[in-house]
């Protein structure tokens, strides 16, 4: 099938990409000529662990331009994957959206096209594009778009750092649409991944019991609020494990065992439930907002959403309480944070949890030194303002350092030679907000370790043993 993608985020490229691999012929479009360009020259704009082998693999059938005329025309399926991002009340910031509607409406040509929002776009959004598409299209060819082109919504569940996998794997695919051709379309499009009939990549192999993938179709704005509500029971069940970690902390409990303990009640289930310090990113705080949002344009509180916010942003703050009840004065400390992406295996930094405990550690007189593998330059040309001082290394950011913040739990920050580390810090303190760091260890290398979730209680005599990294969900698992 001929398909393409507006917007080389996180979203289009991923999903583009893995299209083309499976053998549509997909044609990216960004207005950024910059990203066009790196991507021409086959290099990614994002990390994103494989992608550009991926790239290399669908290289036949991909290609990128800033030409909607390139694209729109042949095109029988044309995915919208702009960003949507926060407007400073909240709500999210629909320009791009409205710009992409407009492109295609003035290019689109064929008999019949379906138009996929794919960005999480708020509820009611699937109407709005049809009717911009509809308005453009009549503007440019003076005569009824009629039946020419039906809107779907096929909310992503993709998460960066596991995305080709989540997305060449998936849990499940949504599909929600009021024209039924648009829902034949999509379930042709999406057939080698519903059946898994294709040969996995060598880098990306199948997991273990994946089979065929069940296909939700539904009207327009019950897949709309899938997306919203799906992220939001992501969210609260974080946060919900991060209040029962400050209880746990009160209790002298282990807030590992006790997930543990919840999490193989298989109608709980172990996922989404390592506490710390809670989520960051450009979704979960971003779709929580505007689902509260949506649903007071209806009257309604959303008691249990609006409470799983509060308790992440309070994770924040509670980093900052540790701290300084540690080193009793914050003004002229040197404090060094260990990770400023939001989560391991990506360099997005938005709404990054380092971020805000860095901006709140210099607001009351602290330098802050920091490093993360991948994310430094990103976070440089983004947050250079802050007066952050970036480092090489580990070593580097210890250095005369009053405490360390372990923020991202990078596989890298795990096996570090804690004694050296200790040695070289004014005063030897480890702030594991993320539980990921081998407490025992650091102990007896000198350290003082502290997290912001109870981990005391008992050792562990589970049987069969469930290694904490089986357990921790760094890697895709099923
Ligand atoms: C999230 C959802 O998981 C995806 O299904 C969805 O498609 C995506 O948002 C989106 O709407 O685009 P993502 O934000 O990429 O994906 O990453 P997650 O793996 O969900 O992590 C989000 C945050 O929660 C991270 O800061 C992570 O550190 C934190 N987290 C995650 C926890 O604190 N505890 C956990 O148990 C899991």
């Amino acid at each position: 099938m001929n398909v393409c993608i507006i917007g080389t985020g996180y979203v289009g490229l991923t999903t583009g990409t893995c299209l083309a691999f499976l053998g549509h012929r997909v044609t990216c479009v960004d207005s950024d000529p910059k990203k066009i360009a790196l991507l021409q020259a086959g290099q990614t704009p994002i990390y994103e662990p494989f992608l550009s082998e991926l790239i290399a693999e669908a290289n036949g059938n991909l290609r990128f331009t800033t030409d909607y005329s390139e694209a729109i025309p042949d095109a029988r399926v044309i995915f919208i994957a702009v960003g949507t991002p926060p407007s400073p009340n909240g709500s999210p910031d629909l320009r791009y959206l409205s710009a992409a509607a407009h492109g295609i409406g003035e290019h689109f040509d064929g008999d019949f096209t379906v138009v996929v929002n794919k960005s999480t776009v708020p509820i009611g959004s699937g109407n709005w594009v049809g009717s911009l598409l509809r308005e453009s299209y009549e503007q440019q060819n003076r005569r009824k778009a009629g039946e020419r082109f039906a809107v779907a919504s096929n909310p992503e569940f993709l998460r960066e750092g596991t995305a080709l996998s989540d997305s060449l794997f998936p849990d499940r695919v949504v599909v929600g649409s009021d024209d039924a051709r648009a829902l034949e379309t999509l379930y042709t499009l999406y057939r080698p991944i519903l059946d898994q009939t294709f040969s996995a990549p060598t880098f990306l192999p199948r997991p273990e019991g994946v089979g065929a993938v069940p296909l939700i179709s539904t009207d327009l704005a019950s897949a709309e609020l899938i997306k919203y509500a799906a992220n939001a029971f992501l969210a609260l069940k974080i946060s919900y494990i991060n209040e029962i970690g400050q209880l746990a902390e009160k209790v002298g409990a282990n807030i590992l065992q006790v997930a543990k303990g919840i999490g193989l009640d298989s109608r709980i289930g172990t996922r989404f439930l390592q506490a710390g310090l809670g989520w960051g990113g450009s979704c979960f705080g971003k779709d929580t907002a505007a689902l509260v949002a949506t649903a007071g344009e209806y009257g309604l509180s959303m008691p249990i959403v609006a409470a799983a916010r509060e308790i992440n942003f309070r994770q924040r703050e509670r980093v900052i309480e540790k701290v300084l009840a540690e080193l009793k004065i914050l003004k002229g400390r040197t404090i060094g944070i260990l990770g400023l992406a939001f989560k391991p295996n990506t360099d997005d930094v938005r709404d990054a949890p380092a971020i805000e405990i860095a901006r709140k550690l210099l607001q009351r007189g602290c330098k802050v030194k920091a490093h993360d593998p991948v994310a430094m330059d990103r976070f440089r040309s983004e947050h250079g303002e802050l007066g952050v001082i970036c480092c090489d290394s580990v070593d580097q950011v210890a250095a005369d350092c009053d405490a360390l913040i372990l923020a991202t739990e990078w596989p890298l920050y795990r096996d570090l030679n804690w004694e050296e580390l200790a040695g070289d810090m004014r005063s030897a303190i480890m702030l594991d907000t993320r539980n990921a760091l081998d407490r025992e260890r650091l102990v007896r290398n000198g350290f003082r370790y502290l997290t912001i979730a109870g981990l005391e209680g008992s050792a562990d005599y589970s049987y069969p043993v469930i290694a904490e990294s089986e357990f921790l969900e760094v890697m895709p698992r099923r």
